[in-house]
């Protein structure tokens, strides 16, 4: 009896559909499940929430006095001027959109730029920021001739980490931030670049540190250059917030062109994202100072090897919405308007929240570290209790290390922000 029943439910196995015995073991059986991003799992985790009282401080967006998405008028104008034009949807070349990668890099290297009018600067457009530290990292890969270990601060964007580790660099972190102070541990920055490898990459964030809000001073910039140069080390430059730290382009763009002024053969991945509020339409570019015209050329041939295994081209869209920005002398001047009020309205939200705390709070806390920091994040120097308590007794949703987006906070929720800071510091 039981080999006959054995027999049949052999039977009965073998004669199942194909669809059906899969799914006894999945192909994929065998994955864990990992980890919520960082950041965006904040996200996730505000959403779930249904307190009316609820902020969400993770995302790095800007928010407008509403707290809602912001699209730039100076964009929108551009975007329907773009539809009016009846353009095709043809693939870009592969390294973008030409004028657009002309006009980006005058953006960042400014119109006096030398190696810019000696045609030195070999570019290409990229899907974002995270686009063109992908390439960044792919590149010095396979053509940066030396020591393949690039120096992050410490802390760093979270993505950078992975971006260089999966393009097959050595990561390494050299100091940035002091707890003590809440601001730039400088000493302890020039100590760990001098004592790294010579001719190690270095990754420096342009303006506006993330996480920290934590930047340089000209002078210290200067300082930093100098040893970058004594090591003789590859500066990569980080600039995602151009315009957003100070209101002001050209001043965020001090460090890129005094080092670029300085001889460095400079790296650089820059981002639409933030300062045009282009984040959805990817648009980036990534550039590399060289030596001659010719090198320049033969770089991007190799940057177009680099690129067309990964991805092909990049998206058109957002390409034709920043040349035209920055091309039409009436759309450029009105989004440096735009910008310039994005930058006031965070800075604005920075001194309210920090006189709320003194002023309402009575907080005997050091705030200062608040408005001494810049661009869309603030360090908030908290410990991870005091997130967990801000998160799951205030509803009030940041990152780990106690980063909040300051572009986040309104006029209708810095009372309740305050009061919840205050509250975690103050037992
Ligand atoms: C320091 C830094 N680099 C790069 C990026 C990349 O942004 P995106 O890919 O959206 O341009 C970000 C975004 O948060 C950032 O903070």
């Amino acid at each position: 009896m039981s080999a006959m029943l054995t027999r049949a439910s052999r039977f009965a196995l073998v004669s199942k559909p194909f669809s059906q015995t899969l799914r006894f073991k999945s192909v994929w059986s065998g994955v864990q499940a990992g980890p919520p991003d960082a950041i965006l799992g904040v996200t996730e985790a505000f959403k779930r929430d249904t307190d009316p009282r609820k902020i969400n401080l993770g995302v790095g967006a800007y928010r407008d006095e509403a707290g809602l998405p912001y699209v730039l008028p100076s964009v929108l104008e551009a975007d329907k001027r773009i539809a009016n034009m009846n353009l095709d949807k043809e693939y870009l070349p592969i390294t973008g959109h030409s004028n657009y990668q002309k006009l980006a890099a005058t953006f960042a290297y400014g119109a006096d730029s030398k190696p810019l009018k000696e045609n030195r600067i070999a570019t290409t457009q990229s899907i974002s920021g995270t686009g063109s530290l992908r390439i960044s990292g792919e590149f010095l890969a396979r053509h940066y001739p030396y020591n393949k270990e690039v120096y992050l601060p410490t802390p760093s964007w979270g993505n950078h980490r992975p971006i260089f580790q999966n393009s097959g660099l050595q990561v390494k972190q050299y100091t940035y931030y002091d707890k003590e102070t809440v601001g730039l541990n400088l000493e302890g920055m020039l100590r760990d670049l001098k004592n790294a490898p010579s001719r190690s990459i270095v990754l420096l964030h342009a303006c506006a540190h993330n996480p920290t809000g934590v930047d340089p001073t000209q002078e210290q910039w200067k300082q930093i250059s100098d040893v970058v140069k004594e090591k003789e080390m590859f500066p990569l430059f980080d600039m995602a917030y151009q315009g957003f730290a100070s209101g002001d382009p050209d001043r965020d763009a001090f460090a890129v062109r005094y080092f670029v002024e300085q001889g460095h053969q400079i790296a650089l991945c820059q981002s639409f994202a933030k300062n045009m509020g282009l984040y959805g339409e990817r648009c980036g570019l990534f550039s590399l100072v060289t030596a001659n015209e010719d090198e320049a050329k033969r770089v991007e041939s190799q940057l177009k090897i680099t690129i067309r295994p990964m991805y092909s081209n990049p998206p058109v869209h957002g390409a034709r919405i920043a040349e035209l920005v920055l091309s039409d002398p009436q759309l450029y001047a009105q989004w440096l308007k735009e910008v310039k009020g994005m930058a006031d309205r965070i800075n604005n939200m920075r001194r309210t929240l920090k006189t709320l705390l003194y002023e309402k709070h009575g907080s005997k806390h050091n705030w200062e570290h608040i408005t001494n920091q810049i661009g869309m994040f603030a360090f908030l120097g908290v410990t991870p209790e005091q997130v967990n308590k801000l998160v799951n007794e205030h509803h009030v949703y940041l990152t780990q290390d106690g980063r909040i987006s300051v572009a986040g906070i309104t006029d209708h929720n810095v009372g309740h922000l305050a009061a919840s800071l205050h509250d975690v510091t103050s037992n």
